[in-house]
């Protein structure tokens, strides 16, 4: 029996729609495994009981990642899943790539780590692919490596971990408001004019040198989405107001954590941090919303066995 964690992640980070993503310290989701002899992946128990997901391995994340890395390594090996649901579905911290990052580190670890890091993030795209109908690894390529982590190209997969020198601070704001990740893609348009294209290159190459300098004043101008941003904010109630809080609480930058609703802010300190998460969560309150807020490190380390 083996216990495995794994972080809730803001992905995308404002201009790296996709391609970009930072794991929180936590909180995350918990796998329990224990290998079995019936050749078969099983979903044997979902906590808490309320949480409504599928325990059939094809349709939930942690078995659809743990039956694809399986197969990678042409194993018919079963396993019996018992998997601790503790963040919110449809929040946009990533939870549905917790749990499989965190399914595949612990079974990854039980079959003699025959995988690198690295190598098990293709298994949790698939995973995404099945949750949400887009294989996007922003959220699982940080869960599984920690850290900030770029995915410089999906075709092929090339994924580079930022040797990012700030201390940076995340408050993550979840408004009690279910947005699907499928929902919040199908309003983003097919194509991005010339111009928006230019100040979003420029924004994230602004941001990755922010990051590695470490430059705060270039990475709060950075920290600009003209792609997803103004197609989502009719989901977040406020939203207009939530930025210009978050920057009065002297926060490097804010906006929404994946596809939503949830909204991260980022500080120097976990006290600017937490200045930012309050404003925030008054905002959501002014607008009868309801919210969590989650403070944490931005974290070197991603997914990992408890015990
Ligand atoms: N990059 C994805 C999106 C993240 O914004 O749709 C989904 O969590």
């Amino acid at each position: 029996m083996i216990t495995a964690f794994a972080p809730a992640t803001v992905s995308n980070v404002n201009c790296g729609f996709d391609v970009l993503g930072f794991a929180m310290e936590g909180p995350g989701d918990e796998v329990q495994l224990a290998l079995n002899d019936l050749q078969e992946v099983r979903i044997t128990k979902i906590l808490p009981e309320t949480v409504k997901l599928s325990t059939d391995p094809m349709k939930n994340t942690a078995g659809v990642a743990i039956r694809s890395y399986l197969k990678a390594i042409d194993s018919s090996q079963g396993v019996d899943v018992v998997l601790t649901k503790n963040l919110p579905l449809g929040s946009g911290m990533g939870s549905s790539g917790a749990s499989a990052a965190a399914a595949l580190i612990g079974i990854n670890k039980l079959m003699g780590n025959k995988l690198s890091n690295e190598e098990l993030v293709p298994h949790a795209m698939e995973a995404e692919r099945i949750a949400c109908g887009s294989a996007h690894a922003d959220n699982v390529a940080p869960s599984i490596m920690g850290g900030f982590v770029l995915v410089r190209s999906y075709h092929p997969l090339d994924i580079v971990k930022i040797p990012s020198k700030a201390n940076l601070w995340c408050a993550l704001v979840h408004p009690q408001i279910e947005l699907r990740t499928e929902d919040s893609r199908k309003v983003l348009p097919e194509k991005v004019e010339i111009k928006k294209a230019i100040s979003q290159t420029g924004n994230i190459a602004g941001l990755m040198i922010g990051l590695m300098k470490p430059d705060l004043p270039l990475l709060s101008r950075s920290l600009v989405d003209e792609i997803a941003e103004p197609h989502r904010i009719q989901f977040i109630p406020g939203y207009l107001e939530i930025k210009k809080q978050a920057k009065a609480a002297g926060a490097t930058g804010s906006g929404i954590s994946g596809s939503g609703p949830s909204i991260f802010a980022l500080g120097e300190t976990r006290e600017v941090a937490e200045q930012a998460g309050e404003r925030i969560q008054s905002v959501f309150k002014v607008n009868n919303v309801t919210s969590e807020v989650y403070v944490s490190p931005i974290s070197d380390v991603g997914a990992r066995i408890l015990n």
